[in-house]
């Protein structure tokens, strides 16, 4: 069992997790509308990761006998009305995640329950990457994005990139 704080975020946090998997598969279907395929992968993949997390933190609560409650997903809330939306609100989706892990964490140190805290360890890196990701997209977008050829070359890189599940869900111990 966990503390009971922590146990009621760490549920929340599921949802996030899935509601996030949600808006990336918004802008994924937002992309793939307008052609961009690699655009549209990146967010594709994006949307499975973050599944993925949602699925970490399930594992998490059931391994320490937790009930996990499932609850409504939200729908996507951001109006995207150029290419560039999705990936300024992907970044400031992203903070917002961070914020909640570290509230998460925060309530784990007052809790003294160190077993979470070194299961968030995982999310807090995950974290760094992964708006250094979404801030990298914008700084990419905004250099090369605004011309045909280079929005060309962006859609390209994006197209390469594959899914990998993350290690907490493939370890075997
Ligand atoms: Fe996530
Ligand atoms: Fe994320």
């Amino acid at each position: 069992m966990l503390n009971k704080n922590v146990a009621k975020l760490l549920n929340e946090q599921v949802n996030k997790e899935l509601y996030s998997s949600y808006l990336y598969l918004d802008f994924s279907n937002y992309y793939r509308n307008k052609g961009l395929d690699g655009f549209a992968n990146w967010y594709f993949i994006q949307a499975q990761e973050e599944r993925d997390h949602a699925l970490i933190v399930y594992n998490y609560l059931h391994e320490n006998g937790e009930i996990v409650s499932l609850e409504a997903i939200a729908k996507p809330h951001v109006k995207i009305e150029s290419s560039e939306d999705p990936l300024k609100a992907a970044l400031g989706h992203e903070i917002f995640i961070t914020d909640s892990i570290n509230t998460i964490y925060e309530a784990a140190i007052k809790a003294k329950d160190f077993r979470t805290q070194q299961f968030l360890d995982w999310f807090v890196r995950e974290q760094g990457e992964e708006e250094a990701n979404a801030s990298g997209l914008i700084t990419k977008f905004e250099l090369f994005g605004k011309d045909g050829r280079g929005l060309y070359l962006i859609n390209e890189e994006l197209k390469a990139r594959t899914y990998t599940p993350p290690s907490p869900l493939t370890r075997t111990e």
